[in-house]
């Protein structure tokens, strides 16, 4: 059954609590995440939702210990060499929201030989956010808005929030209808703070790597109950 959900966004916490219940070092609870996202893409394909943002490194988790942090990089160039036929022989076009310039050259030149290869990919966008930050997006913004300012291009009267939105990272990609954090927190931690205006929140409490389709189509229907007013009285 097809859905007339358009964008989903999964904040994929709890990968180092996962490890740690198993006597693992945190890391392998990373390298277990693999599977819950190949099941995020498969139900987005499935159900016909066209855009699916994963926020897989914030801009504040470059604070993490040295080690960490480099083997997540690593793991993020893997999994785009161990996926990429795969990915585009299933029409998934890959795209990266965030500061993909701050990423080491190695996994920087994975994913954007796989943007080039995907691009003309009609399936599901899978977005990967990558040193991302809605506050770090916001800025870079603003910084953009002022210098069109600052040459003339544009007024400060005429600036209007749907043009706000074409200075994010990905303007053509529409809000997110929803937006599901796993592992129990429940806050945005920095996710798409412009973007989820109006967007519904689902929190469940299981741990990232154990989220899987069945988990993922729950929390949909989750948000399938959910009356969405925009501030409107229908
Ligand atoms: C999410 O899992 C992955 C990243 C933030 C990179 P965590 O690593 O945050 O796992 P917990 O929250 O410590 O269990
Ligand atoms: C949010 O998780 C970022 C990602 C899932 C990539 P964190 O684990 O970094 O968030 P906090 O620190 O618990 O808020
Ligand atoms: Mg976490």
């Amino acid at each position: 059954m097809k859905s007339d959900l358009q964008h989903i966004a999964l904040i994929m916490d709890g990968n180092g609590r996962w490890a740690r219940k198993r006597g693992l070092t945190r890391i392998k609870g990373h390298t277990a995440a693999e599977k819950s996202i190949h099941d995020a893409v498969e139900v987005c394909d499935e159900l016909g939702i066209k855009y699916l943002t994963l926020y897989a490194f914030s801009t504040e988790n470059w604070s993490r210990p040295k080690a960490e942090v480099s083997f997540i990089m690593k793991l993020i160039s893997r999994f785009i060499k161990t996926n990429i036929n795969d990915m585009d022989k299933k029409n998934v076009k890959l795209r990266v929201t965030g500061r993909l310039n701050d990423l080491p050259e190695g996994p920087r030149r994975e994913l954007q030989q796989a943007m080039e290869r995907t691009s003309s990919n009609t399936g599901v966008n899978m977005i990967l956010a990558l040193s991302y930050g809605g506050r770090a997006e916001i800025r870079d913004a603003f910084v953009r808005i002022a210098e069109n300012v600052k040459s003339g291009l544009l007024n400060p009267e005429d600036i209007s929030e749907v043009m706000i939105s074409d200075f994010m990272y990905n303007s053509d990609v529409p809000d997110p209808d929803v937006i599901i954090r796993t592992s129990g927190e429940q806050r945005l931690s920095n996710f798409l703070l412009w973007q989820s205006a109006y967007t519904e929140f689902v929190f469940t409490p299981v741990l990232w790597p154990d989220f899987h389709a069945e988990q993922l189509k729950q929390a949909l229907s989750e948000f399938k109950s959910r009356k969405r007013r925009f501030g409107g009285l229908k």
